[in-house]
């Protein structure tokens, strides 16, 4: 594996592999991998020639109270969970190296952002679009890897790729699950005993809604209640929010239309979830 920690060097190299025509397959990361990431890594291995896995904690997705200088970092663990997956290519770049311009144009992002958890993350999201603009720009990939438990992630991504007429292929990767049911996360560890049991029932509520557009409701209102008793009857976390929106626009809707997401984020003692699912509806 080639650990690359210059942005001129990285593109040199990338230049090279696509000068052979070489597929060129990417993973952007803030480090500290998980099942979810080593995931991507999985997908983007099978597909592409070159897998490229970018570590980078970009301090402009943080908002001033939020957690950027204790975000967990261990790039030696990191480094060697890398190796296993079979990277090719580890772009490592410092804080400088990206910014060194003090950059003087950002991205903002005006759709698909004032709702789900980037309506409480005020410029979050415009972080995500003007890093990744960079990282796009270095590594030049064919194909770029995301986790749809993200999936406001997901749909600013696609924003942002068709805005900008960028030549990568956004490839949504489904959320991995515990055999329960719940969506991996580094948080779980933070749930009680109990709390732990009843979190499976997070995916149960959104399957609630599921079943609920299976049997012909098509009123929103009527799904997220719904999810929201089923929530409340079997855990005892508290709903931060259960939305069902149109997607990937993400917008508001009172009618379930052909592509839809059910998202939720409920909040345990020391733990906030959030899980959603993505479903494509026959029209009738
Ligand atoms: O999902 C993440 O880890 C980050 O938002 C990303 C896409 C690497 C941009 O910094």
């Amino acid at each position: 594996m080639n650990i690359v920690q210059s942005v001129e060097e990285m593109q040199q190299i990338m230049q090279d592999l696509r000068g052979k025509g070489k597929s060129i397959g990417f993973v952007p990361t803030m480090g500290f991998l998980h099942e979810g990431h080593l995931q991507l890594l999985r997908n983007c291995k099978a597909e592409n020639e070159i897998s490229v896995l970018s570590i980078f904690v970009n301090p402009l997705q943080f908002g001033p109270n939020e957690d950027f200088d204790s975000y967990p970092r261990d790039i030696e663990r990191d480094e060697a969970l890398a190796r296993n997956a079979g990277v090719d290519i580890l772009f490592y770049p410092s804080k400088d190296e990206m910014y060194k311009n003090n950059m003087s144009t950002r991205i903002t992002v005006v759709d698909r952002v004032d709702v789900l958890c980037g309506e409480k993350r005020k410029g979050h999201f415009d972080g995500v679009a003007t890093v990744l603009i960079k990282l796009f720009n270095i590594v030049t990939p064919h194909k770029a890897y995301f986790g749809m438990k993200d999936a406001q992630q997901v749909a600013v991504v696609d924003g942002l790729i068709k805005d900008f007429n960028i030549p990568v292929e956004l490839v949504p990767v489904e959320t991995i699950r515990e055999e329960d049911g719940l969506a991996k996360s580094s948080r779980n560890v933070y749930l009680s005993n109990l709390e732990r049991k009843e979190a499976p029932h997070l995916y149960q509520s959104l399957m609630c809604g599921k079943q609920a557009i299976e049997d012909g409701e098509r009123s929103v209102g009527i799904i997220k209640q719904a999810v929201s008793k089923h929530i409340l009857e079997h855990t005892s976390g508290k709903i931060d929010y259960v939305e069902v929106l149109s997607y990937p626009e993400l917008e508001q809707i009172n009618e379930i239309q052909e592509k839809v997401i059910i998202a939720l984020a409920v909040k345990f003692t020391k733990a906030r979830l959030i899980d959603n699912i993505t479903l494509v509806v026959p029209n009738n």
